[in-house]
């Protein structure tokens, strides 16, 4: 059984004292014990996070970090350091990194591999933009994306990746893929997984992201392959988080 995890991206939102009323916010709600969370919180506010949230069962990871051990590469964070203040998740790859910082599918892979050596769960996105979508392009650019970011990754690696499918077209716009859409391409990624990892395929978790909000999250997690969710907007405030999360109850 894969566990359910709701993931919640706060881009580049909040001040620090509206980051502590948010989490204070999810703090004081009753969330579903089934169901994993975590919020996905800018570098510097990642060990406040983690020490307002210490006696939850919410985790605390951050959008980013550069592959590197250590070393003179100027405004950069390495997955050590990471790890060594609590940071448990790190998204890879997101959208937004690929197109406005020029983060290759080769730094992607690079980034995933450094996660890992120092365990850290590597949030693992993929999606395609929407020209690629209407030239039928969608599958050939994902299977792409998944093989190049998960070159050299064993199987036993592998279990502790969590894939994000992120439709570029779907992000931020309010316009969701429709959860039999999300599921088609899902369960493609588990075919590609399944070619590259055999019945391990079957333990990695993949989730769907583009405008996930309250009223569409329970129809989307139905979906057989679809494990959880990847949320901007609508994590930013902690009801929604709530509403997200409890999907099931
Ligand atoms: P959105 O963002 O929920 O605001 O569409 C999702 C994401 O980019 O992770």
């Amino acid at each position: 059984m894969r566990k359910p995890i709701i993931i919640g991206n706060w881009k580049m939102n909040n001040t620090l004292s509206e980051a502590i009323d948010l989490v204070n916010g999810i703090k004081s709600f009753e969330l579903d014990k089934n169901v994993e969370k975590v919020v996905c919180v800018p570098y510097i506010y990642a060990m406040e996070m983690k020490n307002i949230l210490k006696d939850t069962d919410v985790k605390v990871g951050v959008q980013n970090v550069y592959f590197e051990e250590k070393g003179a590469y100027t405004g950069e964070v390495s997955s050590a350091m990471l790890n060594s203040i609590g940071a448990e998740y790190v998204i890879v790859g997101h959208s937004e990194r690929r197109t406005i910082f020029g983060e290759t599918d080769d730094i992607v892979n690079k980034k995933v591999i450094s996660c890992l050596k120092n365990e850290i769960i590597p949030i693992l996105c993929c999606g395609e933009t929407l020209e690629e979508r209407k030239s039928e392009k969608a599958k050939a650019v994902i299977e792409n994306q998944i093989r190049l970011a998960l070159k050299d990754i064993s199987k036993d690696e592998v279990k502790n990746v969590i894939i994000a499918y992120e439709p570029i077209w779907a992000i931020g716009t309010g316009i969701t893929a429709s959860s039999k859409d999300a599921e088609e391409i899902i369960s493609f990624i588990r075919t590609i997984l399944n070619e590259m990892y055999a019945e391990t395929s079957e333990i990695i978790r993949i989730q769907y992201g583009g405008s996930v909000k309250p009223e569409n999250v329970k129809e989307i997690m139905a979906e057989k392959n679809i494990d959880g969710a990847l949320v901007g907007g609508a994590c930013l405030k902690a009801e929604s988080y709530r509403d997200l999360v409890n999907f099931n109850l």
